[in-house]
């Protein structure tokens, strides 16, 4: 983030503080969100076909691939994905199916290998897709005779400040990443996470829609409640800056110690020293930007009522001083335990949305940036967006 922007942001949130307020959306009303939104089959397969497969989705960080050969399976929506770095920094993406009879290729969430064999006839592809070896090739002479069109599919693929971007769809984005990821790109290339190591990596499949895991960061009004031991103590609570760039948003969530700043000479101001900077990149990518190290989450939609969640820690490679690692290490087991409380709740509203209890879910004027990313979808799937709407309505 440019200094110009970080001083206007903190002059923001200590104006909101003043005011004993927070930002909160300009209509005077409450965001209703359906909830067959979450539930319904045929919604949930257009918004794989229309945003999951369509969108470039960051699939991991750079760092994971610099070792040739260094691979990861994703699942993006219907498409099994196989991205492999091959060691000069090229990255590249393949549909992860065998071109023989259409098996799963590679089955491992990730490692390193050179070639890639299938685990049925042993068909046999390079790092870069192309296939290497047939066994008993005497069956297949046009297969021979044309192997160069017998490479894995591949995808569009690219790297952009240090994040992994793949698109399943077979189609390249119609705009440069830059454009598209706007003031988040800008912001992105300001906090250089492209250099820093990837660690405490994991994926945990969840029995709740993809959507819910990202709500449950939108707002800080449940810091207060669901975080009450954890991170109240350390945050504002029900105090942030909420940003939109296109369906992308950036939510600044200030620490208790953002009010000392007014002592300090605006030249000194750090706002990573200050709040937590939490960025969603459309559709399903959330990074939170803490002093110590950036958090990072993907949702992959598996099936209308679960996801898959990935989460992995990105560390400044400056860290160096024991004691450095020590505070590190403090702040990576806060991350683990909010995660925690947050996966609590949004495994409770999954049980609550078929009850019957709500026909939609009420997002406060507080909670705009939840309304913001549920408006987003909607517009993708080509829908209207929904207004904020009178709650008597
Ligand atoms: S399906 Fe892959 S080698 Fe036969
Ligand atoms: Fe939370």
């Amino acid at each position: 983030v440019d200094h110009v922007a970080e001083v206007r942001i903190i002059q923001d949130i200590l104006g909101l503080v003043d005011a004993e307020t927070t930002d909160m959306a300009g209509a005077e009303h409450e965001y209703r969100n359906p909830v067959d939104h979450y539930t319904d089959p045929d919604r949930y397969a257009l918004e794989v076909e229309r945003i999951i497969e369509r969108t470039p989705l960051v699939v991991g960080h750079v760092g994971e691939f610099t070792t040739p050969g260094a691979y990861k399976t994703v699942q993006i929506g219907n498409v099994p994905v196989l991205v492999v770095g091959a060691g000069d920094g090229t990255i590249r993406a393949f549909v992860n199916v065998c071109r023989h009879r259409g098996t799963k290729l590679v089955t491992e969430p990730s490692g390193a290998r050179r070639a890639f064999p299938c685990p049925y006839h042993a068909w046999t592809y390079g790092m870069d897709g192309a296939l290497t070896h047939i066994p008993e090739e005497f069956g297949f002479p046009e297969v021979t005779a044309n192997v160069s069109e017998y490479g894995l599919a591949e995808l569009f693929c690219e790297a952009h400040q240090g994040f992994v971007y793949v698109r399943a769809d077979g189609k390249a984005p119609s705009a440069p990443l830059g454009e598209w990821l706007s003031e988040v790109g800008r912001d992105l290339a300001d906090l250089g996470l492209g250099d820093y190591l990837v660690r405490a990596g994991s994926a945990v499949d969840h029995p709740v829609n993809w959507k819910l895991p990202l709500d449950i960061f939108l707002e800080n009004y449940h810091t207060k409640y669901t975080h009450r031991r954890t991170i109240y103590p350390v945050f504002l609570p029900n105090v942030a800056k909420f940003d939109r760039f296109g369906p992308h948003a950036r939510c600044v969530l200030p620490r208790r110690t953002i009010t000392g700043l007014r002592e300090q000479d605006e030249s000194t101001w750090d706002l990573v020293a200050e709040s937590t900077l939490l960025y969603t990149i459309w559709p399903n990518t959330m990074v939170a930007v803490l002093p110590e190290h950036a958090a990072v989450w993907h949702v992959y939609p598996t099936g209308v009522d679960s996801c898959r969640l990935e989460f992995y820690a990105l560390v400044s490679p400056r860290i160096a001083a024991p004691d450095e690692e020590e505070e590190l290490n403090k702040s990576l087991a806060a991350v683990a335990k909010v995660k925690k409380e947050d996966a609590a709740r949004f495994l409770g509203i999954q049980e609550g949305l078929k009850s019957g209890a709500n026909s939609h879910l009420t997002f406060g004027r507080f909670e705009k940036a939840l309304a913001w990313y549920h408006q987003s979808i909607d517009a993708a799937l080509g829908d209207e967006a929904i207004p904020f709407t009178s709650a008597a309505r």
